[in-house]
């Protein structure tokens, strides 16, 4: 149990890689706040998490003895925000750890110059302003307790460039600066800050991941076609899991890496080591 007694807040709880932390994190003996925008936003193309689905991981979460506490709330916010951090502290008293996952992967498929101002200010907002604003709303918390870990989900693209993807490239860069800034903002009050970088995950139905469509969508191609690109970008002879992405999260949320901070580590299936 490696997060017994610990609570941990996770954004973009409802599916994808945001479940598949929390039902890692439930597993091993936390108490968690899950965090989603539960409902669609008109700049992104693609449905975002819903309601039911930020309540079957809660549903999951629980089934394995976590005491959740579930938030609506839009990371572009720090109103919407705050008040779910408050009432995290008001149940449990504590945060030991959020993982920053929030995230989405489209407005894109064009060049840099062809973005709207709108399609630009929204990725990063969501983005990179978003881990940000959660920083804000948990650092006062985990600074009286002179303890704390942050684990903040960049992605490969936090590390390379990909094509027609200069939004989320730029918010993810911008993910791996955060994360060393506050790594040494927060070092002397004992709160470790670092970045996850994922390469491409399969879109695992367990987790309703969905981000491959949406890639392949945002660049005008077959689902298949997507995957095979992922696949051959891999040095591995398949993708990442949600769940490989979670081992990872919860190693850095926990006392496991207590002496890990501002680093920056990739769960990618081989694709940086070309
Ligand atoms: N899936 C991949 O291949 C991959 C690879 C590298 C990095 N990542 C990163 O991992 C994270 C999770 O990705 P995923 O594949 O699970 O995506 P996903 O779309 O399945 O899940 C993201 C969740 O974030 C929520 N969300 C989006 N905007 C929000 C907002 N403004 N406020 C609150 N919640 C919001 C969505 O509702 C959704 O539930 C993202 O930061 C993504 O950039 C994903």
């Amino acid at each position: 149990m490696r997060l017994h007694d610990k609570t941990v807040v996770i954004t973009g709880a409802a599916r994808g890689i945001g479940r598949a932390c929390a039902v890692r994190a439930a597993e091993e003996g936390a108490d968690l706040v899950l965090i989603d925008i539960a409902d669609d936003l008109p700049e992104i193309p693609y449905p975002l998490g819903c309601a039911d689905q930020l309540e079957l991981t809660a549903q999951l979460c629980r089934k394995n003895g976590a005491s959740v506490l579930v938030a609506a709330a839009d990371v572009r916010s720090q109103a919407a925000v705050r008040p779910a951090i408050e009432a995290a502290v008001d149940r449990f008293g504590r945060i030991d750890a959020l993982i920053n996952n929030a995230g989405v992967g489209a407005p894109a498929g064009k060049a840099a110059h062809d973005f709207t101002e709108q399609e630009w200010q929204v990725v990063l907002d969501v983005n990179l302003s978003g881990p940000w604003r959660l920083i804000k709303a948990v650092a006062p918390v985990m600074v009286a307790q002179r303890s704390g870990s942050i684990v903040n989900v960049s992605s490969t693209a936090g590390l390379v460039g990909y094509r027609h993807f200069a939004a989320y490239v730029a918010s993810k860069h911008g993910v791996v600066g955060l994360t060393k800034a506050a790594a040494l903002d927060y070092a002397p009050m004992r709160i470790r800050v670092n970045a996850l970088c994922p390469g491409p995950v399969h879109d695992d139905p367990a987790v309703d991941g969905q981000m491959t469509a949406v890639v392949a969508d945002a660049l005008g191609i077959s689902y298949e076609e997507q995957q095979a690109v992922y696949l051959e970008s891999v040095a591995t002879d398949s993708l990442v899991d949600p769940v490989d992405v979670a081992e990872a999260a919860i190693w850095l949320a926990g006392d496991e890496s207590r002496k890990v901070t501002g680093t920056v580590i990739t769960v990618d299936a081989g694709f940086s080591a070309r």
